[in-house]
């Protein structure tokens, strides 16, 4: 063969070594700040999308109903996909766990993606399931406080009672 396809010869003048130190990405957030601003907001959007509520008049679905109700639940699902991206970032990562639940994040997410592009609310809520899951996979090694219902309400120290 005479020729080399293009990345080869770069590969071979030494052009292609470590790519990722060559970019270097830079948090901008801490961990909390990522959580508030960015997982946070985005679930908040997909989870309330669809569901049901009752009342004295009866059973309500809630549902995306317009072309622009469905992006936005599709743009939320797409910040929680590359969210798990965000988590890989080295200086964030705390262990293994911490790799697999970031890794799943972005499975979920994109079949959370999915079913917001299939317009089917069912999947919507099954996916949005699975997210809480992912969510709370992490919680439970890495910030085990959050997983208290209304933590931040709570005092550390529940006076007894006299
Ligand atoms: C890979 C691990 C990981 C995943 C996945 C993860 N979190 Fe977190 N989360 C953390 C850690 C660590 C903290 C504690 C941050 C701190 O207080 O420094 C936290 C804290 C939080 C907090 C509390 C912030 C506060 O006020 O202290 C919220 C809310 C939160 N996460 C939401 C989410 C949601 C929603 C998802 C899923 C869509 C999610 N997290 C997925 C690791 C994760």
């Amino acid at each position: 063969m005479r020729t080399l396809p293009l990345t080869c010869a770069l590969m071979l003048a030494g052009a292609c070594t470590d790519p990722p130190d060559r970019h270097p990405f830079v948090a901008a957030a801490d961990s909390k700040q990522l959580m508030l601003s960015v997982l946070e907001p985005a679930a908040e959007v997909y989870w309330d999308a669809v569901g049901f509520i009752w009342d004295m008049e009866g059973t309500y679905e809630i549902e995306p109903r317009t072309a622009e109700e469905w992006e936005a639940v599709e743009n939320a699902a797409w910040v929680l996909a590359e969210s798990g991206n965000l988590l890989l970032l080295r200086e964030r990562v705390q262990g293994d766990h911490w790799v697999a639940m970031s890794r799943s994040m972005i499975d979920v997410g994109r079949r959370a993606v999915e079913a917001a592009q299939a317009r089917d609310p069912g999947r919507v809520f099954e996916a949005g399931g699975d997210v809480y899951l992912v969510c709370t996979g992490c919680h439970a090694v890495y910030a085990t406080q959050t997983l208290r219902p209304n933590y931040d309400t709570i005092p550390d120290s529940i006076p007894d009672t006299p």
